[in-house]
């Protein structure tokens, strides 16, 4: 019944026939003392309705049938009488597809003396299909206006948190675009710089315009692979791999990368391994990626100072990435690594990046079921924390379940 109620919205279309109780009913000739009888023993029973022939007559009503046989010579005069002599020959009667609505202002029309519990339900051709309690009336009314109170608050909560995602979606796709328009705009200008000078005979420009289109395609592509790789990981697509590798290979590689993006900046930038030598078990290219992402930023955010790449090998392979750069404000720390949020500020930013090298980030941890932390001063330096688990091939597999 309860799930009637929640599939219809609309309390006044709810029709009374799906609550009534259509147990039980009498002759309007039944004698007085057989009803008192049945009352005496069927403590529940309040009301049974007379019928005849399918058609109602009235109602039996308890109380007024126990009243009536507990006065002064009630039984000696009642008891043998037909129980249409006390019953209540006017009922209240409503049709069966009437609203729960209607029934009840209806209840609540009548007189107060006459208003008690059962209500006589009739079909299209005026026969009694049941009762009616007001109670469960009541009842059912409240457990809607509950359900629907609660659904609507639901729906409402549902609807903002659809429209902060959207919102966040419009804001990155408008800064994606932005951010996949640059390096395009440089190529394609470039490229043109290159036909007029070409055109002109002057190659001197020629290794400038050359490292401006590789730099330009290669941003191009980093922004471009970063969102494949992000909408793989969101769909379940990525997959772990697992070889051997050397920890401090690992380590010089992303050293050197770092150094080419570094550029003329005064920075410096440190390893720190206690064991370069050891060989670990993983999804290398994953930890190459992770480790990349982190001290790509911190190069990029840091513009003095010096950074330092630390990893230590084990069943756990922890690494950080500490940098004296610009640090992280304190209310900016919690959406750092939560897809499209920090690209919220697009228009402000002096970097550029796709805003997506984080949150990649730390859905590979996640998938490589590890995790990660930052620790920021803003204006003082930043320091990123990565546990991931991990095997070393030396050791007998059954260790590392
Ligand atoms: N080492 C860092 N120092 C300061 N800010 C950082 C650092 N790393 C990340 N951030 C902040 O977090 C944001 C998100 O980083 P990321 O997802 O890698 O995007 P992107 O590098 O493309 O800007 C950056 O825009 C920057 O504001
Ligand atoms: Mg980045």
């Amino acid at each position: 019944m309860l799930k009637l109620i929640t599939e219809c919205h609309n309390l006044d279309n709810l029709p009374v026939r799906d609550l009534i109780d259509s147990s039980g009913s009498v002759s309007p000739e039944t004698p007085i003392s057989v009803l008192a009888e049945r009352f005496f023993t069927e403590p529940e029973l309040d009301a049974l309705p007379l019928v005849r022939d399918g058609f109602p007559y009235g109602l039996a009503v308890r109380n007024k049938i126990l009243t009536t046989l507990g006065t002064r010579f009630g039984f000696a005069l009642y008891a043998r009488k037909p129980i249409s002599a006390i019953a209540d020959m006017n009922p209240l009667l409503v049709h069966h597809d009437e609203s729960l609505n209607g029934v009840l202002a209806q209840a609540m029309a009548r007189d107060f003396r006459d208003i008690y519990d059962e209500i006589l339900v009739v079909d299209e051709a005026d026969k009694y299909v049941g009762l009616l309690s007001v109670k469960r009336l009541v009842i059912e009314q409240g457990n809607h206006l509950a359900q629907s109170i609660a659904q609507r608050r639901m729906a409402l909560e549902r609807a903002a948190e659809m429209q902060k995602m959207n919102d966040a979606k419009s804001s990155f796709m408008a800064h994606i675009t932005h951010e996949l328009r640059s390096p395009l705009h440089a190529i394609v200008g470039v490229i043109e710089l290159v036909k007029m000078n070409f055109s002109q005979q002057k190659l001197d420009e020629f290794p400038k315009y050359i490292n401006l289109l590789s730099t330009s395609s290669a941003n191009l592509l980093a922004i471009i692979n970063n969102i494949l790789d992000l909408s793989k990981i969101e769909v379940g697509r990525m997959d772990v791999y697992s070889e051997d590798f050397v920890l401090g290979d690992l380590l010089q590689e992303v050293l050197e990368t770092c150094q080419v993006l570094l550029g003329d900046k005064p920075l410096t930038i440190e390893l720190d391994c206690a064991q370069p030598q050891i060989l670990l078990s993983g999804d290398r290219g994953k930890v190459r990626q992770i480790l990349l992402n982190l001290a790509s930023n911190a190069v990029k955010y840091t513009d003095r100072g010096n950074i330092t790449i630390a990893a230590e090998g084990g069943s756990q392979l922890k690494l950080s990435v500490k940098d004296t750069g610009i640090g992280i404000r304190t209310e900016d720390l919690a959406n750092l690594f939560v897809a499209f949020n920090q690209l919220e500020d697009a228009k402000t930013r002096r970097y550029n990046g796709s805003g997506l090298g984080l949150t990649i980030t730390a859905q590979l941890v996640q998938l490589l079921g590890g995790n990660i932390s930052v620790d920021s001063t803003f204006g003082i330096g930043s320091r990123f924390d990565v546990q991931l688990p991990c095997r070393q091939p030396s050791q007998p597999e059954e260790n590392f379940p």
